[in-house]
């Protein structure tokens, strides 16, 4: 039986159109949902829309539409972007679906019947915009610490959730489990904010009703975090052990942006130690994007499209770029010149050159037959035993969700391959019969090693790796799992002459 893997992107708010944050998220677990299954993981990866909440039902009244009908607009606009990225989802959950409403009622009354639930009434500060009760204290000049938008006083009868109770629980399960928050750093401040003390959560709400009615009391309606958590288990069709619940829960990581990290490692958790389920994993929490220097914003109407970006660059350039750039886990800024600039230098120059000068001489020497290799030399031993190594240390970098310095394992071993044509200079041996049998090792060895290359490059973008591996004459479905080994292309394949797979992109253009 394989080993199995579960992951999640955040659901996305419908009452916003998809943007290069969004994108993000979304990538990173593609790609690390592409590099488990080709490391013969059974996967599981999800998405979705977060539907519900006074933000939705306020953004439907402007237009004039149900939220329903929003959410089945926007819906769409998050669909159509994933298929574009080539984004490879075993699931879409929308909120609004009946498999998640059900699952969210029977986790309310469940955690209700253990009596962690209790009626009271709220008083405090309430930001809009953020769904966010604050303290006074919270409060920054009387205004949302998150967002710095105006706060107001609401009092309401609500439900809560007994979140103090969980706080001594919560703070073991981070001791016991170092890498359930990560990267550290985020750790340490959750710690500090748990360790400040924990107060029950309001989790129902009667000032507006499109959401999840309360069972057995329709006056409120529960709770938009809530509900929208509870997607990672109703999803998998949650209580239903059987199917995908009991397959595939606990997740082995919950992937979303810093901003959304206490929702993710206090709400939940607690919910989760309420409900007797088992803790997620691991919860990794990705920086943020500026644009130009600049926060992304529609005032500043500096929000970039990714679809205008992915018609003018190509879906894999923008792939890479973004999961290139930034460390995972660090704030990155986003520049059309950063953009350009690693296209030629990456992806044009050191693969693209890497891919078309190899098959190019293997067409020119060998009339696009690839030569059995002769034996070895220093040269050729000390390129070869680099590709053992720089594929376990992308195993381990991709476990670490370390994007960015997978990609550069894998660019070290495209150096190295340019460095092998430099250092073995087959020109130079094409020019002297005696030295065919070498040509020859050179030739194979250069087209084994594009191969590999392929494979590693796959996960982050498809279509290159797939184009690279059909130019080498190998399945373009072939995966890392059984095919990572040295040595599997067979002398006698024919090689085409790739063209160019990243054309360079003049400045300014
Ligand atoms: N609906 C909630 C999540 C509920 S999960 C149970 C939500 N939605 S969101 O649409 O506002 O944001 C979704 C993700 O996009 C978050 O992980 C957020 O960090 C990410 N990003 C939004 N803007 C971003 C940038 N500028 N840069 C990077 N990621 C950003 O929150």
């Amino acid at each position: 039986m394989s080993q199995r893997f579960y992951l999640t992107t955040p659901i996305y708010y419908v009452n916003d159109v998809p943007h290069i944050g969004h994108a993000y998220t979304t990538l990173a677990c593609d790609a690390l949902a592409r590099y488990k299954r080709a490391r013969g993981f059974e996967v599981f990866f999800l998405t979705g829309t977060d539907e519900h909440g006074q933000k939705v039902e306020k953004a439907a009244q402007a237009k004039g539409e149900t939220p329903l009908e929003l959410a089945d607009r926007v819906m769409k606009r998050f669909q159509a972007l994933w298929e574009k990225l080539n984004i490879s989802h075993s699931d879409f959950i929308r909120t609004s679906q009946e498999r998640h409403k059900k699952g969210v009622r029977h986790l309310f009354e469940n955690i209700q019947a253990k009596g962690d639930i209790y009626l009271g009434a709220y008083e405090d500060w309430y930001c809009t915009p953020c769904e966010s009760f604050w303290t006074e204290t919270q409060l920054m000049d009387g205004n949302c610490p998150d967002c710095g938008r105006p706060t107001q006083k609401l009092a309401e009868p609500s439900y809560f959730f007994r979140m103090s109770k969980y706080q001594q629980a919560l703070l073991d399960h981070i001791e016991a489990h170092p890498d359930f928050i990560q990267p550290r750093s985020r750790r340490n401040e959750i710690v500090s904010f748990v360790k400040e003390g924990l107060r029950d959560l309001s989790i129902s709400r009667t000032t507006f009703s499109w959401g999840i009615p309360v069972p057995n009391d329709p006056e409120h309606v529960i709770y938009v975090w809530f509900d929208a958590l509870t997607n990672y288990i109703t999803a998998l069709g949650y209580p239903d052990e059987l199917g995908n619940y009991g397959k595939f829960w606990p997740v082995d990581v919950h992937v979303i942006g810093k901003d959304i990290l206490r929702f993710h490692t206090v709400y939940w958790p607690t919910f989760l130690l309420a409900a007797g389920l088992p803790l997620p994993k691991k919860v990794f929490a990705h920086g943020w994007w500026t644009v130009e220097g600049q926060k992304m914003s529609k005032s500043l109407q500096n929000v970039v499209e990714p679809n205008m970006l992915v018609d003018k660059y190509g879906v894999d350039a923008i792939r890479y770029f973004l999961l290139r750039e930034v460390p995972f886990g660090l704030d990155g800024d986003f520049s059309q010149n950063a953009l350009v600039h690693r296209i030629n230098a990456d992806l044009a120059n050191d693969l693209g050159n890497l891919v078309s000068r190899s098959t190019a001489m293997v067409n020119k020497y060998f009339g696009g037959t690839l030569p059995a290799p002769a034996a070895a030399d220093a040269t050729d031993t000390a390129f070869l035993a680099r590709f053992p190594q720089a594929i376990a240390t992308v195993d381990e970098q991709m476990n670490d969700l370390a994007f960015n310095k997978a990609l550069q394992t894998v660019w070290e071993l495209v150096g190295a391959a340019n460095k092998y044509i430099d250092d073995t200079a087959p020109w130079t041996l094409a020019k002297d019969e005696a030295l065919r049998p070498r040509l020859a090792t050179v030739m194979y060895n250069l087209c084994e090693a594009v191969r590999l290359i392929a494979l590693l490059v796959k996960p982050f973008m498809p279509e290159t790796g797939a184009k690279i591996l059909a130019i080498l004459g190998c399945d373009r479905e072939s995966q890392l799992d059984g095919h990572d080994s040295w040595g599997e292309l067979r002398p006698g394949t024919a090689i085409e002459k790739a063209a160019p797979l990243f054309p360079r992109i003049e400045a300014n253009s």
